[in-house]
């Protein structure tokens, strides 16, 4: 059984088709990035992926489940395993880092003692390379440093799935590089299927198992990054062409 299983999905608004008969399959523990150009449908994909946004058409099937046709209830269940690491579902700012890592875990299990919140907060702080930071307030982090509470939050649950929207934009290089190794030690440790949206070639092409490619709502390729580098698609070697010739360059 695949992970998740999209079949023939759409999402339409009244005046607009932003996603179009959409199908793929995501394997348990790989990690799949999603390029495109901006307004292609990414960030929507994710969202509907989530649970986040319902479909006009078409099954999401996670572990089994066709959380299309859930009630909001039992689509709760389905998103415990599920971390978020989205660019605009920041921190909380008026939340200490702890809280902001806690807050999942307090919302959804009743009375967990405080040694074992202790616990989980260092734990997660740990794995994603922070020190003593968990009385500090966001604003007192660097972005960096924020994507990685974000990550260790997403952590916190003990997910399944974790679905980063542009993880390291706006991070300097080399910041970027230690989250793209965070996610590729996510994954691999953890065994956590990974879906990464990213404008960052060389990242997708570092961290993926397999890349898919996104244009005016439709999935023109899902495949590893070699067979996409040598793919025949127009659409998908013009997107590329940049990566190519950076390839060049290198050898
Ligand atoms: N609530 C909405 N109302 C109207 N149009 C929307 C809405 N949400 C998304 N869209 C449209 O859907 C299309 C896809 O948007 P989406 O945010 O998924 O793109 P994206 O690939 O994530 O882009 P980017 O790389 O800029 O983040 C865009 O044309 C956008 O304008
Ligand atoms: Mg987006």
């Amino acid at each position: 059984m695949s992970a998740i299983s999209v079949r023939n999905l759409n999402y339409e608004l009244p005046e607009k088709r932003i996603l179009h008969d959409i199908s793929f399959d995501l394997e348990s523990g790989e990690i799949v990035s999603i390029m495109g150009p901006s307004g292609s449908g990414k960030t929507t994909l994710l969202k509907l992926l989530t649970g986040l946004l319902r479909p006009t058409s078409g099954q999401i099937i996670v572990e089994g489940t066709d959380i299309a046709k859930l009630s909001e209830t039992e689509l709760d269940v389905v998103r415990l395993k599920m971390g978020l690491v989205f660019q605009y579902a920041a921190l909380f700012d008026s939340l200490t880092v702890y809280d902001n890592i806690l807050f999942s875990v307090v919302r959804h299990r009743k009375r967990v003692p405080r040694e074992e919140l202790d616990t989980i907060v260092r734990e997660r702080l740990d794995a994603v390379g922070l020190g003593e930071v968990e009385w500090l307030m966001p604003s007192q982090l660097s972005g960096g440093m924020q994507k990685r509470v974000g990550l260790a939050r997403a952590l916190a649950m003990n997910p399944s799935f974790i679905f980063y929207d542009e993880p390291t934009s706006g991070l300097d290089p080399i910041t970027a590089h230690t989250i793209d190794e965070l996610i590729v030690e996510t994954g691999r440790n953890r065994n956590v299927t990974s879906v990464v949206v990213s404008h960052h070639l060389p990242s997708v092409f570092r961290i993926s198992d397999r890349v898919a490619m996104m244009y005016g709502g439709e999935l023109v390729a899902l495949s590893t990054p070699k067979e996409l580098l040598a793919s025949e698609n127009k659409t998908v070697q013009a997107f590329l062409a940049p990566e190519r010739e950076s390839r060049q360059q290198r050898f």
